[in-house]
């Protein structure tokens, strides 16, 4: 079976449909026909400011929602980050064979630094993409299934391995961006131009897994739609409209064009009124598993550390091959 790793960060108190559509859906899918390693990525949770009890809750109610949206333990690893070592302790080689400017380029770290100002920006935001590459790279990863903005992170984690196994032997394997075109990017629902984002989305443009569905359904009633009264797919002119066509499509499985069939001649009222109700019937069962999950720690805790030890078995030797690789002195 090939091999899947893929991360995302505990830094909010819930998902948004952005992660679901844009990966999440591809982790549940693919624990089935890959041998699956996902991640809940609490040390790319730092690198900008946070609250330390925040942390700890969101780190729990992250791998409360991955299982509740469908990650088996039985079909997959799943477990957090800071639990194996090795994620670190790889980042700081690969780190060392990382320009300057080549880190510099990443479009993301020019966005978040942007704001945070130059004392504000840390290191280790700076480091982060190299962070995210050892933790691909560990386990050999054959696919990687993110959204488009992932792509870039991605390329650097392909350039660091091939350099690392020209210069030192090979050692890792190249990992590709998994990314489906229809829902590699799920805009704001207030500011379709841009991707529905947990750090720079309004509250009206971004619909969490955990919020009230009522409010959901809502957010979704007054989403910004286009001039024009005609339902079409049209990215360019109709940004809007197509947002919502592609995220009612993904999460009913239905194409565009059976929507487009389905709603010729009716207006934007009735699509967003059924898409509402197609959002408020996904995320009802899956808070209640959160909840169930959350109200049983014994059982994350188990599922959570069982992972990390299936983990470090993989992690582990990659590392010690790296370190050998590398010319450090291998301890007796
Ligand atoms: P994160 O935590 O920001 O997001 C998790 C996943 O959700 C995708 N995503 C979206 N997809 C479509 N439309 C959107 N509006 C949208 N918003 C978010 C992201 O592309 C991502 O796949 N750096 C990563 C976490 C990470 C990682 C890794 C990923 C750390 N190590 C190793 C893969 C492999 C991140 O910040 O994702």
């Amino acid at each position: 079976r090939p091999r899947v790793f893929s991360g995302i960060q505990p830094t909010a108190d819930s998902f948004h449909l952005g992660n679901y559509l844009g990966a999440l859906r591809n982790w549940v899918a693919m624990q089935e026909t890959h041998d699956a390693f996902y991640c809940v990525v609490d040390q790319h949770a730092i690198t900008m400011g946070h609250d330390p009890i925040a942390l700890r809750n969101r780190t729990r109610i992250s791998a409360a929602q991955l299982l509740a949206l469908g990650l088996d333990p039985e079909r997959c690893t799943l477990f957090v980050q800071s639990h194996v070592p090795e994620h670190a302790q790889l980042s700081w080689v690969l780190q060392c064979i990382t320009g300057f400017g080549e880190a510099s380029r990443m479009v993301q770290f020019k966005d978040k630094s942007a704001k945070s100002g130059q004392d504000g920006t840390t290191v280790g935001l700076f480091a982060y993409p190299i962070l995210q590459a050892a933790d691909i790279l560990l386990y050999q990863a054959d696919q990687v299934p993110v959204g488009e903005d992932q792509r870039q992170h991605l390329e650097l984690t392909r350039d660091l391995a091939q350099r690392f196994n020209s210069r030192f032997g090979r050692t890792f394997n190249l990992p590709a961006a998994y990314i489906l075109q229809d829902t590699a990017k799920i805009f704001d629902l207030q500011d379709p131009t841009a991707k529905m984002s947990k750090s720079s989305s309004s509250p009206a443009g971004i619909i969490d897994l955990l919020e009230d569905p009522a409010r959901s359904a809502k957010k979704i009633k007054s989403a910004v739609t286009d001039t024009g009264r005609e339902i079409l797919y049209d990215e360019e002119n109709k940004p809007g409209v197509s947002n919502l066509l592609t995220i009612f499509a993904a999460l009913t499985t239905r194409t565009i064009d059976e929507l487009l069939e389905q709603y010729d001649g009716r207006g934007y009222g009735d699509l967003k009124k059924d898409l509402a109700d197609a959002v408020v019937g996904f995320v009802k069962p899956v808070q209640e598993r959160t909840r169930a999950f959350l109200e049983d720690p014994g059982y994350l805790d188990k599922v959570l550390a069982v992972g990390a030890e299936k983990a470090r078995a993989v992690a582990a030797p990659t590392l010690a091959e790296a370190y050998q690789h590398v010319g450090f002195l291998s301890p007796v």
